[in-house]
């Protein structure tokens, strides 16, 4: 069912089941007013750790915490009710052991309402994926360029180039095989993302990979034009929000000191007007 016709957000199964179907469409949104605007144009809304870099000013994703995930996914919460959350889990809170990613997935469910969390890794990660889905957690894996990982990766890099290829496959394999209802793929070779789209019986979330992919993820604030410190090439600029915003404060601001504003409009009277007693 398309998001717009969609009285009721999708369960982690809806979602699956769009394999090969309709693009499952998808943004990242950290705060209730951006997620209520695309509550019903979204199949599923990410709460992404990207929050930290986006809205918090960090350089990377490693500095979030459980912390802040919570208090953006309760924040995103409120402005949904058609749209299916799933929350990432930050650097740190579960690479460690099975047990210490069930606590922490447990806690951002719990706390936040999120009906899924996300995880960066493939094969390294397949047995806690396994181990989460079946204590009732349901995960989206993401592969390819995993930011948490960029000091490994050796910076933002296209991934699964070469013979790095097969690597990348095996990954979406075992994120599948482990029980992962869907999965991320961030700039990968356009071809390499059709071949692991073939592949894989879960559905693929594009992001820097072919349209070829079973959906697509982009940071709103990429998309919108708010965050423009740089632009990845596999970002499409829908609106150029930050210009509009620092031409609305820099008039703003040309008016207070003119004294243009507050205009007559904008300011109270001693006694109410007639026509109001
Ligand atoms: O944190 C994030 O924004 C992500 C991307 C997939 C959009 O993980």
């Amino acid at each position: 069912m398309s998001a717009t016709a969609r009285k009721t957000a999708p369960l982690p199964d809806d979602i699956r089941a769009r394999k090969g179907g309709e693009p499952l469409v998808s943004l990242t949104a950290y705060t209730t007013p951006m997620a209520q605007l695309m509550d019903a144009h979204c199949d599923f809304v990410l709460v992404g750790d990207s929050v930290g870099m986006v809205l918090h000013g960090l350089e990377s994703t490693l500095g979030v915490t459980m912390e802040m995930m919570i208090l953006h996914g309760q924040a995103v919460k409120r402005g949904l009710s058609r749209a299916m959350m799933v929350v990432d889990m930050p650097f740190a809170s579960y690479e460690e052991s099975p047990a210490q990613a069930y606590r922490n997935a447990a806690r951002l469910m719990a706390e936040t309402g999120a009906g899924a969390v996300k995880l960066e890794g493939g094969v390294a990660m397949a047995e806690t994926i396994a181990f989460l889905v079946a204590r009732g957690v349901p995960v989206m894996a993401h592969i390819g360029l995993t930011p948490q990982s960029i000091n490994t990766l050796g910076g933002y890099k296209v991934q699964g180039r070469g013979v790095a290829a097969d690597r990348l496959l095996a990954d979406a394999e075992a994120v599948a095989a482990a029980g992962a209802f869907a999965v991320v793929l961030e700039k990968v070779p356009e071809t390499l993302a059709d071949r692991v789209t073939g592949a894989i019986p879960i559905p693929t979330i594009g992001i820097g990979a072919s349209a070829g992919c079973d959906g697509q993820i982009l940071v709103v604030d990429d998309m919108l034009g708010l965050f423009t410190a740089f632009k990845p090439k596999f970002v499409k600029r829908y609106a150029t929000l930050g210009e509009q915003a620092e031409a609305a404060i820099a008039d703003y601001s040309t008016e207070v000191r003119e004294r243009r504003f507050p205009a007559p409009e904008h300011v109270f009277a001693d006694t109410l007007p007639e026509s109001k007693k």
